[in-house]
Protein backbone atom coordinates (compact mmCIF):
# COMPACT_ATOMS: atom_id res chain seq x y z
CA UNK A 1 0.00 0.00 0.00
CA UNK A 2 1.49 3.18 -0.79
CA UNK A 3 2.33 5.34 2.20
CA UNK A 4 0.58 8.87 2.25
CA UNK A 5 3.88 10.55 1.86
CA UNK A 6 4.11 9.33 -1.37
CA UNK A 7 0.66 10.18 -2.14
CA UNK A 8 0.86 13.69 -0.67
CA UNK A 9 4.49 13.83 -3.08
CA UNK A 10 2.24 11.91 -6.51
CA UNK A 11 -0.35 14.87 -5.28
CA UNK A 12 1.95 17.54 -6.05
CA UNK A 13 3.44 16.34 -8.89
CA UNK A 14 0.11 16.00 -10.70
CA UNK A 15 -1.52 18.79 -9.65
CA UNK A 16 1.14 21.56 -8.10
CA UNK A 17 2.16 22.67 -5.09
CA UNK A 18 -0.67 21.87 -2.21
CA UNK A 19 -2.10 24.36 -0.47
CA UNK A 20 -1.36 24.35 3.28
CA UNK A 21 -4.86 23.61 3.78
CA UNK A 22 -5.26 20.64 1.17
CA UNK A 23 -1.86 19.27 2.81
CA UNK A 24 -3.29 19.32 6.08
CA UNK A 25 -6.64 18.25 4.90
CA UNK A 26 -4.13 14.84 3.41
CA UNK A 27 -2.45 14.25 6.59
CA UNK A 28 -4.72 14.68 9.01
CA UNK A 29 -8.00 12.62 7.30
CA UNK A 30 -7.00 10.88 4.12
CA UNK A 31 -9.68 7.61 4.78
CA UNK A 32 -7.11 5.59 6.03
CA UNK A 33 -3.60 6.98 6.33
CA UNK A 34 -4.85 9.79 7.69
CA UNK A 35 -3.68 11.26 11.10
CA UNK A 36 -7.29 10.84 12.80
CA UNK A 37 -7.82 7.37 10.55
CA UNK A 38 -5.43 6.06 12.99
CA UNK A 39 -2.66 6.93 10.31
CA UNK A 40 -2.72 3.29 8.71
CA UNK A 41 -2.08 1.27 11.73
CA UNK A 42 -5.23 2.04 13.72
CA UNK A 43 -2.61 3.76 16.57
CA UNK A 44 -5.22 5.72 18.87
CA UNK A 45 -3.26 9.68 18.53
CA UNK A 46 -5.44 10.97 21.69
CA UNK A 47 -4.96 10.03 25.74
CA UNK A 48 -1.75 9.57 27.52
CA UNK A 49 -0.46 6.30 24.95
CA UNK A 50 -1.03 8.71 22.43
CA UNK A 51 0.32 12.20 21.16
CA UNK A 52 -1.40 14.74 23.07
CA UNK A 53 -4.08 14.44 26.02
CA UNK A 54 -7.13 16.48 26.18
CA UNK A 55 -9.64 17.40 29.35
CA UNK A 56 -11.77 14.45 29.63
CA UNK A 57 -7.74 12.60 30.42
CA UNK A 58 -7.29 15.20 32.97
CA UNK A 59 -10.25 13.74 34.91
CA UNK A 60 -13.65 12.99 34.41
CA UNK A 61 -14.88 15.93 36.61
CA UNK A 62 -14.29 17.89 33.50
CA UNK A 63 -17.06 15.79 32.12
CA UNK A 64 -19.48 16.11 34.71
CA UNK A 65 -18.90 20.25 34.71
CA UNK A 66 -19.82 19.87 30.54
CA UNK A 67 -22.84 17.44 31.39
CA UNK A 68 -23.81 19.95 34.39
CA UNK A 69 -24.19 22.58 31.83
CA UNK A 70 -25.85 20.41 29.26
CA UNK A 71 -28.20 19.70 31.87
CA UNK A 72 -29.34 22.80 32.48
CA UNK A 73 -29.79 23.91 28.72
CA UNK A 74 -32.56 21.27 28.55
CA UNK A 75 -33.87 23.08 31.60
CA UNK A 76 -33.78 26.88 30.02
CA UNK A 77 -35.74 24.80 27.00
CA UNK A 78 -38.07 23.59 29.20
CA UNK A 79 -37.43 20.08 29.56
CA UNK A 80 -38.63 18.97 26.11
CA UNK A 81 -39.26 15.11 25.34
CA UNK A 82 -36.27 14.86 23.50
CA UNK A 83 -32.67 16.67 24.07
CA UNK A 84 -30.25 15.52 20.99
CA UNK A 85 -26.61 16.41 21.74
CA UNK A 86 -24.64 16.10 18.91
CA UNK A 87 -20.43 15.99 19.54
CA UNK A 88 -18.66 16.36 15.72
CA UNK A 89 -14.65 15.10 16.82
CA UNK A 90 -16.26 12.80 20.10
CA UNK A 91 -12.73 11.52 20.06
CA UNK A 92 -12.96 7.97 21.91
CA UNK A 93 -15.81 9.55 23.19
CA UNK A 94 -14.86 10.53 27.50
CA UNK A 95 -17.87 13.66 26.96
CA UNK A 96 -20.51 10.55 25.99
CA UNK A 97 -19.65 8.39 29.13
CA UNK A 98 -19.83 11.64 31.54
CA UNK A 99 -22.74 12.64 30.14
CA UNK A 100 -24.87 9.39 30.37
CA UNK A 101 -23.40 8.81 34.08
CA UNK A 102 -24.58 12.46 35.43
CA UNK A 103 -27.81 11.88 33.85
CA UNK A 104 -28.47 8.22 34.78
CA UNK A 105 -27.43 9.15 38.29
CA UNK A 106 -29.23 12.39 38.78
CA UNK A 107 -32.47 12.76 36.67
CA UNK A 108 -34.05 10.03 34.77
CA UNK A 109 -36.12 12.59 33.05
CA UNK A 110 -33.13 13.77 31.27
CA UNK A 111 -32.16 10.54 30.52
CA UNK A 112 -35.07 9.58 28.96
CA UNK A 113 -35.12 12.61 26.77
CA UNK A 114 -31.01 12.35 26.01
CA UNK A 115 -30.19 11.75 22.62
CA UNK A 116 -26.83 11.49 22.00
CA UNK A 117 -24.41 11.20 18.80
CA UNK A 118 -20.95 11.16 18.38
CA UNK A 119 -19.66 12.37 14.80
CA UNK A 120 -15.97 11.00 13.62
CA UNK A 121 -14.81 12.24 10.51
CA UNK A 122 -12.84 8.34 10.48
CA UNK A 123 -14.35 6.00 8.17
CA UNK A 124 -17.22 3.77 10.17
CA UNK A 125 -14.37 0.75 9.63
CA UNK A 126 -11.22 2.21 10.06
CA UNK A 127 -10.01 0.21 13.12
CA UNK A 128 -9.62 3.62 15.15
CA UNK A 129 -13.26 4.00 15.11
CA UNK A 130 -14.35 0.34 14.99
CA UNK A 131 -12.20 0.18 18.54
CA UNK A 132 -13.97 3.51 20.49
CA UNK A 133 -16.79 2.25 19.46
CA UNK A 134 -16.20 -1.13 21.36
CA UNK A 135 -14.80 0.74 24.36
CA UNK A 136 -17.61 2.97 24.47
CA UNK A 137 -20.06 0.60 24.62
CA UNK A 138 -18.21 -1.21 27.25
CA UNK A 139 -17.86 1.66 29.51
CA UNK A 140 -21.75 3.01 28.66
CA UNK A 141 -22.96 -0.63 29.48
CA UNK A 142 -21.40 -0.48 32.82
CA UNK A 143 -22.91 2.86 34.07
CA UNK A 144 -25.62 1.17 32.78
CA UNK A 145 -26.89 3.70 29.92
CA UNK A 146 -29.54 2.37 27.51
CA UNK A 147 -28.34 0.15 24.84
CA UNK A 148 -29.47 3.17 22.38
CA UNK A 149 -28.02 5.01 24.32
CA UNK A 150 -25.78 6.44 21.90
CA UNK A 151 -25.37 6.50 17.89
CA UNK A 152 -21.79 7.14 15.76
CA UNK A 153 -22.30 9.04 12.42
CA UNK A 154 -19.69 10.40 10.42
CA UNK A 155 -20.93 13.92 9.94
CA UNK A 156 -23.85 16.51 10.29
CA UNK A 157 -24.92 15.63 7.32
CA UNK A 158 -25.72 12.08 8.20
CA UNK A 159 -27.75 13.43 11.46
CA UNK A 160 -29.99 15.97 9.98
CA UNK A 161 -30.51 14.02 6.17
CA UNK A 162 -29.89 17.32 5.09
CA UNK A 163 -32.71 19.12 6.37
CA UNK A 164 -32.21 22.09 7.94
CA UNK A 165 -32.36 22.80 12.28
CA UNK A 166 -33.18 19.36 12.52
CA UNK A 167 -30.79 19.33 16.05
CA UNK A 168 -32.89 20.31 19.38
CA UNK A 169 -30.32 20.33 22.00
CA UNK A 170 -26.60 21.41 22.02
CA UNK A 171 -23.95 20.87 19.33
CA UNK A 172 -21.11 20.14 21.63
CA UNK A 173 -17.23 20.20 20.81
CA UNK A 174 -13.69 19.81 22.65
CA UNK A 175 -10.64 20.42 20.56
CA UNK A 176 -12.57 20.05 16.96
CA UNK A 177 -12.03 23.11 15.18
CA UNK A 178 -8.18 23.31 15.89
CA UNK A 179 -7.74 20.37 13.93
CA UNK A 180 -9.93 21.84 10.58
CA UNK A 181 -7.26 22.32 7.88
CA UNK A 182 -5.69 25.83 7.78
CA UNK A 183 -4.66 28.40 4.79
CA UNK A 184 -0.92 29.49 6.04
CA UNK A 185 -0.12 33.25 4.90
CA UNK A 186 2.73 35.45 5.24
CA UNK A 187 3.38 38.97 4.80
CA UNK A 188 5.88 39.41 1.83
CA UNK A 189 7.43 43.32 0.30
CA UNK A 190 4.40 44.62 1.98
CA UNK A 191 1.68 41.87 0.58
CA UNK A 192 0.24 38.78 1.89
CA UNK A 193 1.86 35.97 0.07
CA UNK A 194 0.65 32.58 0.78
CA UNK A 195 2.19 29.23 2.20
CA UNK A 196 2.37 26.17 -0.39
CA UNK A 197 3.53 22.58 0.19
CA UNK A 198 6.08 21.44 -2.85
CA UNK A 199 8.56 19.38 -3.63
CA UNK A 200 12.15 20.13 -2.95
CA UNK A 201 14.57 19.26 -5.73
CA UNK A 202 15.31 15.73 -4.92
CA UNK A 203 12.00 15.19 -5.79
CA UNK A 204 11.09 13.69 -2.62
CA UNK A 205 11.18 15.98 0.59
CA UNK A 206 8.58 18.36 0.95
CA UNK A 207 9.34 21.88 1.50
CA UNK A 208 7.05 25.03 2.11
CA UNK A 209 6.86 27.82 -0.77
CA UNK A 210 5.92 31.31 -1.24
CA UNK A 211 2.71 31.91 -3.68
CA UNK A 212 0.41 34.00 -4.69
CA UNK A 213 -2.81 33.78 -2.62
CA UNK A 214 -5.39 30.69 -3.46
CA UNK A 215 -8.71 32.32 -2.78
CA UNK A 216 -10.35 35.44 -2.42
CA UNK A 217 -11.59 34.45 0.53
CA UNK A 218 -8.09 33.74 2.13
CA UNK A 219 -6.95 37.19 0.78
CA UNK A 220 -9.75 38.99 1.87
CA UNK A 221 -9.80 37.19 5.56
CA UNK A 222 -7.55 38.88 7.31
CA UNK A 223 -9.17 42.32 6.63
CA UNK A 224 -12.54 40.87 6.99
CA UNK A 225 -11.77 40.38 11.15
CA UNK A 226 -9.92 44.26 10.91
CA UNK A 227 -6.50 42.80 11.68
CA UNK A 228 -3.64 45.72 11.11
CA UNK A 229 -1.43 43.30 9.39
CA UNK A 230 -0.26 46.24 7.24
CA UNK A 231 1.94 47.35 10.11
CA UNK A 232 3.46 44.25 11.08
CA UNK A 233 6.83 43.32 9.96
CA UNK A 234 7.55 41.51 6.47
CA UNK A 235 7.44 37.61 7.49
CA UNK A 236 4.78 37.73 9.77
CA UNK A 237 2.77 34.27 9.38
CA UNK A 238 -0.84 34.00 10.03
CA UNK A 239 -3.36 30.64 9.72
CA UNK A 240 -6.88 31.32 7.97
CA UNK A 241 -8.98 28.79 8.78
CA UNK A 242 -12.08 28.96 6.30
CA UNK A 243 -13.00 25.25 7.19
CA UNK A 244 -14.12 26.83 10.62
CA UNK A 245 -16.06 29.50 9.29
CA UNK A 246 -17.80 26.87 6.72
CA UNK A 247 -18.20 24.53 9.77
CA UNK A 248 -20.14 26.48 11.96
CA UNK A 249 -22.33 27.47 8.76
CA UNK A 250 -23.02 24.24 9.07
CA UNK A 251 -23.76 23.75 12.54
CA UNK A 252 -26.11 27.09 12.64
CA UNK A 253 -27.98 25.51 9.44
CA UNK A 254 -28.41 21.92 11.61
CA UNK A 255 -29.51 23.56 14.64
CA UNK A 256 -33.40 24.22 15.41
CA UNK A 257 -33.69 25.01 18.93
CA UNK A 258 -30.76 25.56 21.30
CA UNK A 259 -27.09 25.77 21.84
CA UNK A 260 -23.76 25.73 20.99
CA UNK A 261 -20.90 24.81 23.11
CA UNK A 262 -17.38 25.13 21.40
CA UNK A 263 -14.42 24.55 23.45
CA UNK A 264 -11.21 25.10 22.46
CA UNK A 265 -7.58 27.02 22.34
CA UNK A 266 -7.63 30.15 20.74
CA UNK A 267 -8.88 33.87 20.98
CA UNK A 268 -11.09 36.40 18.85
CA UNK A 269 -9.16 37.62 16.14
CA UNK A 270 -7.53 41.03 17.42
CA UNK A 271 -5.98 39.03 20.21
CA UNK A 272 -4.74 35.92 18.01
CA UNK A 273 -3.43 38.31 14.91
CA UNK A 274 -0.84 40.49 17.16
CA UNK A 275 1.89 41.54 15.83
CA UNK A 276 4.18 40.05 18.30
CA UNK A 277 2.63 36.06 16.87
CA UNK A 278 5.39 36.78 14.28
CA UNK A 279 5.15 32.74 13.24
CA UNK A 280 1.62 32.22 14.05
CA UNK A 281 0.30 29.60 16.09
CA UNK A 282 0.56 26.11 13.50
CA UNK A 283 2.22 23.18 15.90
CA UNK A 284 2.75 19.39 15.44
CA UNK A 285 2.02 17.18 18.31
CA UNK A 286 3.66 13.77 19.00
CA UNK A 287 4.15 11.51 21.68
CA UNK A 288 3.26 14.90 23.74
CA UNK A 289 6.45 17.07 22.33
CA UNK A 290 5.32 19.63 20.53
CA UNK A 291 7.09 19.96 17.04
CA UNK A 292 7.51 22.56 15.10
CA UNK A 293 7.94 20.87 11.61
CA UNK A 294 4.55 20.12 10.17
CA UNK A 295 5.95 18.46 7.18
CA UNK A 296 7.23 15.76 8.95
CA UNK A 297 5.99 12.43 8.89
CA UNK A 298 2.50 13.33 7.39
CA UNK A 299 -0.25 10.61 9.26
CA UNK A 300 2.32 10.84 12.04
CA UNK A 301 1.71 14.02 13.52
CA UNK A 302 -1.26 16.07 14.91
CA UNK A 303 -1.45 19.39 12.88
CA UNK A 304 -3.32 21.82 15.08
CA UNK A 305 -3.95 25.76 15.11
CA UNK A 306 -5.36 28.06 17.28
CA UNK A 307 -9.13 29.34 17.07
CA UNK A 308 -10.19 32.25 15.75
CA UNK A 309 -13.39 32.36 18.00
CA UNK A 310 -14.31 36.03 16.52
CA UNK A 311 -15.12 33.97 13.13
CA UNK A 312 -16.96 31.12 14.53
CA UNK A 313 -19.30 33.99 16.40
CA UNK A 314 -19.70 35.39 13.09
CA UNK A 315 -20.33 32.92 10.94
CA UNK A 316 -23.17 31.88 13.68
CA UNK A 317 -24.28 35.10 13.52
CA UNK A 318 -25.11 35.24 9.87
CA UNK A 319 -26.99 31.52 9.92
CA UNK A 320 -28.63 33.21 12.83
CA UNK A 321 -27.32 32.06 16.12
CA UNK A 322 -26.85 34.61 18.67
CA UNK A 323 -23.89 34.47 21.15
CA UNK A 324 -24.67 33.99 24.64
CA UNK A 325 -20.99 34.26 25.62
CA UNK A 326 -17.59 33.57 25.46
CA UNK A 327 -15.59 32.82 28.78
CA UNK A 328 -12.28 30.63 29.77
CA UNK A 329 -12.59 26.63 30.11
CA UNK A 330 -11.16 27.94 33.67
CA UNK A 331 -14.52 30.21 34.49
CA UNK A 332 -16.92 28.04 32.93
CA UNK A 333 -16.01 24.94 35.20
CA UNK A 334 -15.67 26.96 37.97
CA UNK A 335 -18.94 28.26 37.57
CA UNK A 336 -20.60 25.19 37.04
CA UNK A 337 -18.78 23.83 40.32
CA UNK A 338 -15.78 21.59 39.48
CA UNK A 339 -14.23 22.51 42.98
CA UNK A 340 -17.17 22.12 45.03
CA UNK A 341 -17.93 18.61 43.12
CA UNK A 342 -13.93 17.56 43.92
CA UNK A 343 -14.51 18.00 47.10
CA UNK A 344 -17.80 16.61 47.98
CA UNK A 345 -15.96 13.68 46.00
CA UNK A 346 -13.03 13.19 48.09
CA UNK A 347 -14.90 13.64 51.23
CA UNK A 348 -16.80 10.32 49.75
CA UNK A 349 -14.05 8.93 48.75
CA UNK A 350 -11.62 9.44 50.85
CA UNK A 351 -12.92 9.63 54.33
CA UNK A 352 -9.56 8.53 56.64
CA UNK A 353 -7.60 11.17 54.37
CA UNK A 354 -7.14 13.51 57.21
CA UNK A 355 -8.17 11.38 60.22
CA UNK A 356 -6.36 8.53 59.64
CA UNK A 357 -3.02 9.64 58.11
CA UNK A 358 -1.20 7.45 60.66
CA UNK A 359 -2.11 4.85 58.69
CA UNK A 360 -1.41 3.15 55.43
CA UNK A 361 -4.86 3.52 54.56
CA UNK A 362 -4.83 6.78 55.48
CA UNK A 363 -2.35 7.87 53.52
CA UNK A 364 -3.25 6.22 50.71
CA UNK A 365 -6.21 8.46 50.98
CA UNK A 366 -4.07 11.56 51.24
CA UNK A 367 -2.09 10.92 48.58
CA UNK A 368 -5.13 10.34 46.07
CA UNK A 369 -7.22 13.25 47.17
CA UNK A 370 -4.01 15.45 46.43
CA UNK A 371 -4.39 13.57 42.89
CA UNK A 372 -8.12 14.66 42.80
CA UNK A 373 -7.22 17.98 43.53
CA UNK A 374 -4.63 18.62 41.11
CA UNK A 375 -6.33 16.94 38.62
CA UNK A 376 -8.74 19.59 39.01
CA UNK A 377 -5.80 22.30 39.63
CA UNK A 378 -4.84 21.24 35.48
CA UNK A 379 -8.03 21.88 34.36
CA UNK A 380 -8.29 25.39 35.86
CA UNK A 381 -4.61 26.45 35.01
CA UNK A 382 -5.17 29.67 33.33
CA UNK A 383 -1.69 29.01 31.03
CA UNK A 384 -2.71 25.56 29.79
CA UNK A 385 -6.52 24.15 29.85
CA UNK A 386 -8.54 26.76 31.66
CA UNK A 387 -7.25 29.00 29.51
CA UNK A 388 -9.27 27.62 26.61
CA UNK A 389 -11.75 29.37 25.82
CA UNK A 390 -15.57 28.43 26.00
CA UNK A 391 -18.00 29.98 23.08
CA UNK A 392 -21.69 29.63 24.14
CA UNK A 393 -24.83 30.30 21.00
CA UNK A 394 -27.79 30.09 20.95
CA UNK A 395 -31.37 29.97 18.93
CA UNK A 396 -34.66 30.61 19.91
CA UNK A 397 -34.53 30.58 23.78
CA UNK A 398 -35.66 32.70 26.02
CA UNK A 399 -34.16 34.74 28.36
CA UNK A 400 -30.29 35.96 28.74
CA UNK A 401 -27.01 34.13 28.20
CA UNK A 402 -26.00 34.70 31.24
CA UNK A 403 -28.79 32.41 32.35
CA UNK A 404 -26.39 29.91 31.32
CA UNK A 405 -24.97 28.34 34.47
CA UNK A 406 -21.49 28.01 32.76
CA UNK A 407 -21.67 31.59 32.12
CA UNK A 408 -22.27 33.00 35.34
CA UNK A 409 -18.27 33.80 35.90
CA UNK A 410 -17.65 35.34 32.67
CA UNK A 411 -18.38 38.91 33.59
CA UNK A 412 -15.94 38.54 36.56
CA UNK A 413 -12.61 40.85 36.00
CA UNK A 414 -10.43 38.85 34.00
CA UNK A 415 -12.80 36.81 32.39
CA UNK A 416 -14.43 40.17 30.28
CA UNK A 417 -17.03 38.65 27.52
CA UNK A 418 -15.11 40.14 25.27
CA UNK A 419 -15.88 42.00 21.99
CA UNK A 420 -16.39 39.59 19.26
C1 LIG B 1 -8.36 16.74 18.61
S1 LIG B 1 -9.50 15.54 18.19
C2 LIG B 1 -10.81 15.75 19.35
C3 LIG B 1 -10.63 15.10 20.65
C4 LIG B 1 -11.84 14.89 21.51
N1 LIG B 1 -12.92 15.84 21.32
C5 LIG B 1 -11.41 14.88 22.95
O1 LIG B 1 -11.84 15.75 23.70
O2 LIG B 1 -10.64 13.99 23.31
C6 LIG B 1 -10.25 16.14 16.73
C7 LIG B 1 -11.22 15.16 16.11
O3 LIG B 1 -12.10 15.86 15.25
C8 LIG B 1 -12.44 15.01 14.18
N2 LIG B 1 -13.01 15.84 13.10
C9 LIG B 1 -12.37 16.73 12.32
N3 LIG B 1 -13.23 17.34 11.47
C10 LIG B 1 -14.44 16.84 11.77
C11 LIG B 1 -15.74 17.09 11.27
N4 LIG B 1 -15.97 17.99 10.30
N5 LIG B 1 -16.77 16.40 11.81
C12 LIG B 1 -16.56 15.52 12.79
N6 LIG B 1 -15.36 15.23 13.31
C13 LIG B 1 -14.31 15.89 12.80
C14 LIG B 1 -11.14 14.34 13.86
O4 LIG B 1 -11.32 13.17 13.12
C15 LIG B 1 -10.58 14.10 15.26
O5 LIG B 1 -10.97 12.84 15.72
Amino acid sequence: MAQLDEIIREEIRRAGPLTFARYMELALYHPTLGYYAGGGVGREPVGWTGDFFTSGDVSPLWGWAIARQLHQMWELMDRPARFDVVEPGAGRGLLAASVWRYAVALDADWAAALRYTLLDRAPAEAPLRVARQRRLAEELARIPAPVDGVRWLGSLAEVTGRRERAVSGCVVSNELVDALPVHVVEKRDGALAEIYVALAQDGERLVERLGALSLERVAGYLDRYKIPWRGYHDGWRAEVCLAAEDWMGEVAAALGRGFVLTIDYGDTARRLYTRDRRRGTLTGYARHQLSERPLADPGAQDITAHVNFTALARAGRAGGLRVAGLTTQAAMLTALGVREEAEALAARLFPHAESERHTDRGQAEYLRRAALRNAVATLLNPHGLGGFRALIQRRDVAGPGRALSGLARANEPGELLWRL
